[in-house]
């Protein structure tokens, strides 16, 4: 009987030390959320001027993107995933990916060029993984011309500055396993390494990398 109601109190104390943990995790993501302009700080990643680019990079809450910024998004992911999502069975609706892309904690670096005209876009959120505070990447995307010039591994450097200032425990990303030239930018250029999380049995793998400040 004692041991049985030791082992009770236990549990319950475990339980509560579990609860206060998701609490505290949960606590870093709402945070994140709270602040508006996580760039704004960020001065030097506000400009992207190498390899003959021109650049400037802004960040928005979903509601603050335009309509038509929106469906350009929408239409240069379609124009270099659907084939990929058609090959790999996920298939491919306009719907489906505008209503990923128009979710409420839905975040967006968005890159234009001289002319005003947007170039390439980060579709990324502040979220809880699997219990891990994290920075998710939903879509890197970039138009053919400005590719092959640094610019994919500048603004993933920026998610990896936004999960270290806000104590998130990690950049995290779905890549398609068919998506080879994504699949080396992930694990060869910005090194990362498949996810605790990730299915061995899926077209697709979690890739992550810790936000660690260098020491
Ligand atoms: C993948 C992508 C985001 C990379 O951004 P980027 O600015 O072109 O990449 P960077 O110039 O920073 O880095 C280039 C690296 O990406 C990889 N890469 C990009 N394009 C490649 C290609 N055509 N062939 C092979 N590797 C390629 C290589 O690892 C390359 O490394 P290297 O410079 O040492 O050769 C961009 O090419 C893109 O938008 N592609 C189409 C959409 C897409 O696949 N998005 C990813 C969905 S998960």
């Amino acid at each position: 009987m004692g041991r049985k109601s030791a082992k009770g109190k236990e549990r319950k104390l475990r339980r509560k030390e579990e609860n206060e943990i998701t609490e505290h995790l949960w606590k870093l993501v709402a945070e994140a959320n709270k602040i508006d302009d996580p760039l704004a700080p960020l001065v030097s990643f506000q400009k992207y001027n190498k390899n003959g680019l021109n650049l400037t990079i802004s960040c928005h809450k979903r509601e603050s993107v335009e309509e038509d910024i929106l469906l350009w998004a929408l239409n240069l992911t379609k124009s270099n995933m659907e084939s990929l999502y058609e090959e790999s069975g996920w298939g491919w609706k306009d719907r489906d990916k505008l209503q990923e892309m128009k979710d409420d904690n839905a975040r967006y670096l968005i890159v234009k060029n001289e002319d005003e005209k947007p170039v390439a876009f980060i579709h990324f959120r502040f979220d809880l993984d699997y219990g891990q505070p994290v920075v998710y990447c939903y879509e890197i995307q970039l138009e053919s011309e400005v590719r092959n010039k640094g610019l994919g591994f500048f603004l993933m450097q920026i998610l990896q500055l936004f999960a270290i200032k806000n104590s998130l425990f990690k950049v995290s990303a779905t890549i398609l396993r068919i998506n080879d030239k994504s699949m080396d930018f992930f694990m060869r250029k910005l090194k990362f390494t498949e996810d605790e999380t990730s299915p061995d049995d899926e077209c697709y793998m979690i890739v992550s990398k810790l936000a660690r400040v260098k020491t």
